[in-house]
């Protein structure tokens, strides 16, 4: 997969997507990640990419004109563009796992207080990370592009380890645990030591179940479990 990101910061980005399992990726060609500058589509002496809004406010807005020419680069018939904005629709695994099958994406980066708003037509989608406010959309683009790359197929080794994997069906997943068998008293729940695989399975299935219905009810398994009993203490 190719992925551009159109950024006044690059290295917000780059830096954190080259550790660990997208770096490998990154290495091994599964990924593909390229930058552009809006200030190196600027043409005045000062490269300027910002200005003060109309109506007045505090704060910065990135003009339209250097991110419509960087994007007009680099878009091509394939490329899916997606504006980072907390006004978007909210980022999650059933859309990390569509995003995974495009051949090229395009993340338009805000910063300041945001961009030109002429420029959101430009983008096939909106998309936020959560209700609340980043510096900018780099953070959001470094989230959404480690979920997506780590579907892409052959990026994680071993085949069925996004499968069974939490928010996959909409449930959280089962609780994992590794040696030693005990430690500071708390024993690993007996099932796990079984070498049953069915019973495993059937153990995993539960504890997922009961896991999302009090963790988080509002997903679409949430409702599934037993409630938990009456007077137990809410937080
Ligand atoms: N830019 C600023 N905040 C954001 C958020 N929550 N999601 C996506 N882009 C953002």
């Amino acid at each position: 997969m190719r992925v551009d990101a159109v950024t006044l910061f690059p290295a917000m980005i780059d830096s954190p997507l080259s550790e660990s399992i997208v770096g490998r990726a990154r290495e091994e060609g599964f990924l593909e990640l390229g930058f552009l500058n809006p200030r190196d589509f600027t043409e005045d002496r000062h490269r300027t990419v910002d200005d003060k809004p109309y109506g007045g406010g505090t704060g910065m807005v990135m003009m339209a004109e250097p991110v419509y020419r960087a994007l007009k680069k680099v878009r091509k018939k394939n490329s899916f563009v997606i504006l980072l904005t907390p006004k978007g629709r909210r980022f999650d695994q059933p859309l990390a796992l569509e995003l995974a099958k495009k051949k090229h994406l395009i993340f338009i980066c805000g910063h300041y207080e945001g961009i030109d708003e002429r420029v959101t037509p430009l983008a096939d989608m909106e998309l936020s990370i959560g209700d609340y406010v980043l510096t900018g959309g780099e953070p959001a683009a470094v989230a959404v592009i480690d979920a997506v790359t780590r579907l892409i197929p052959g990026v994680l080794k071993k085949e069925d380890a996004t499968v069974n994997e939490t928010f996959t069906g909409g449930l959280l997943e089962a609780p994992h645990y590794t040696r030693p068998g005990v430690w500071r008293g708390e024993k690993v729940p007996e099932a796990l030591l079984s070498g049953n695989h069915k019973l495993i399975a059937e153990w995993r299935s539960t504890q997922a179940r009961e896991l999302t219905g009090k963790a988080r009810p509002d997903l679409p398994a949430g409702g599934q479990a037993k409630k938990p009993a009456r007077g137990k203490k809410k937080i």
